[in-house]
């Protein structure tokens, strides 16, 4: 999913039981929701997370495998965890997630370093596993299932007022680019009612928002329940908490979801629809199931009926046979919708999709070209956008300290934008108003309104 975009590192850690556990997280919004769901399985096992790898009795890296780069960094980082081996013998290490899946015994074999390959389906063997490689015994468990959603698992979550639910798992689509379809396998989504008593739960807990998560996660439908009804029914469980969702096939994105969002105040007017390419051609070839055309109505359907709504997409430079006139047609799309925001990749051949097949025959050079001219274009348009924010005073929940400044506070409005401003008499948790002053590509900078 998009979210897969992000290639962010989560260290989670506990403390001072005997059994410490190290988890480092690659990849998409789903892997930061499956390490929850790790680290919870594992703390009822008796294990507690330490943000330290050299404490660590169990290390963990969750891994994506959804373009090549993504791999090699996490290649990279196995290697350098031969360390910790090397300074402590009894150190286990395990590869959970999406190269687990895809690379099995590869990752055992070809390095002395992994004890447990563990696929995206497995985890509640995760225990069980560590037992056995403490015996010795290295583990493969790499089943994909037809049913395993961990619908009865509350996720450890540490940290933060904003909570990732994971609401259904795997992916039917089949994008000829996309692994995710063999690494996480086949659709199932969590029962309506467990993932409402979640967000129950949380909201109890003081979490402020809460973003719903799948591969794709609009065509959610549990027998009984499609993801209209579904958001329709989180939405209702308490009107303080902002309510997101990611990511979004345009395929699933129907009438009925886009008015169950007009609904709802605290549904975010946000919406994640990766188009990936403006050429029909290359999106028939891609099997995305919608042309150009049928995508941009789409977006004007959901312009009218959610006014102020900001889009963000993903982009893919230089799939198999892109020529440069269906390079210049992602161009002028990106020019036309004036997106907020934007992921932006290189085509990555992926072995056994469809598009492996194909060849990848743009050349290197034009692949980095198309992809720099993308970049630049839309940090343009992001500019553009921002700037139009100034003067106007936004609603903001506020997040969490600004990393940069003990003197700020950084948050969000409901349209995805970061914002940074003084903290004054504001905290974490509240909603804020705050006037616009300045912007850049990629934040917001203003100052509160108090209200009397
Ligand atoms: N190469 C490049 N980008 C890819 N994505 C998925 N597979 C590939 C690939 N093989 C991108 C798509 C998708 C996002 C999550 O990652 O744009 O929407
Ligand atoms: Fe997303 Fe397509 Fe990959 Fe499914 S196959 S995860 S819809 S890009």
């Amino acid at each position: 999913m998009s979210n897969c975009q992000v290639f962010g590192i989560l260290m989670m850690s506990m403390s001072d039981k005997t059994k410490q556990l190290y988890i480092e997280t690659y990849g998409c919004q789903m892997n930061m929701a499956d390490t929850e769901v790790v680290l919870s399985v594992l703390n009822g096992a008796g294990y507690t997370p330490t943000r330290d790898a050299s404490a660590a009795d169990v290390i963990l890296v969750n891994t994506c495998s959804v373009r090549d780069n993504a791999e090699a960094r996490v290649k990279q980082r196995i290697s350098e965890l031969k360390t910790h081996k090397r300074n402590n013998p009894d150190v286990l290490i395990g590869v959970l997630g999406c190269m687990a899946e895809r690379l099995r015994t590869e990752l055992i074999d070809k390095n002395n370093v992994v004890d447990m390959v563990v696929g995206p389906d497995e985890y509640r063997k995760l225990p069980a596993l560590i037992d056995d490689a403490y015996a010795g015994q290295r583990g493969i468990a790499v089943k994909l299932s037809r049913v395993e959603n961990y619908d009865d698992i509350i996720p450890l979550r540490t940290e933060g007022i904003s909570a990732w639910v994971s609401v259904m798992r795997g992916c039917d689509k089949f994008c000829t680019f996309c692994v995710v379809p063999f690494t996480r396998g086949r659709e199932r989504s969590r029962t309506l009612k467990n993932v409402v008593e979640e967000v129950h739960m949380l909201s109890a807990q003081g979490f402020k928002e809460v973003t719903l998560l799948g591969q794709n996660v609009n065509s959610y439908h549990d027998g009984e329940s499609d993801f209209a009804d579904l958001l329709d029914a989180v939405a209702g469980v308490d009107s303080a908490v902002r309510i997101r969702y990611m990511t979004s096939h345009p395929q699933d994105m129907s009438d009925k979801l886009i008015e169950t969002m007009a609904k709802h105040h605290n549904i975010c007017k946000y919406v994640h629809l990766p188009v990936q390419s403006g050429s029909n051609r290359i999106l028939k070839l891609m099997n995305r199931t919608y042309t150009i055309e049928q995508y941009l109505g789409l977006m004007d359907k959901i312009k009218t009926s959610l006014p102020g709504v900001s889009f963000s997409t993903d982009i893919m430079a230089g799939f198999p046979t892109e020529t440069t006139e269906d390079h210049q047609m992602t161009i002028d799309v990106l020019k036309h919708v004036k997106y907020d925001g934007a992921y932006m990749f290189k085509y990555s051949p992926r072995e056994n999709t469809k598009a492996w097949e194909m060849g990848d025959d743009v050349p290197e050079e034009s692949k980095m070209e198309r992809l720099n001219e993308i970049i630049t274009l839309q940090e343009e348009i992001s500019l553009e956008l921002n700037r139009s924010e100034i003067g106007k005073t936004v609603d903001v929940l506020v997040e969490r300290d600004s990393s940069r400044s003990p003197d700020d506070l950084l948050g969000r409005t409901d349209t995805n934008k970061k914002t940074l401003f003084p903290r004054g008499n504001a905290s974490v948790a509240e909603y804020r108003k705050v006037k616009i002053e300045r912007a850049t590509a990629h934040t917001l900078f203003g100052t509160l309104v108090n209200e009397n």
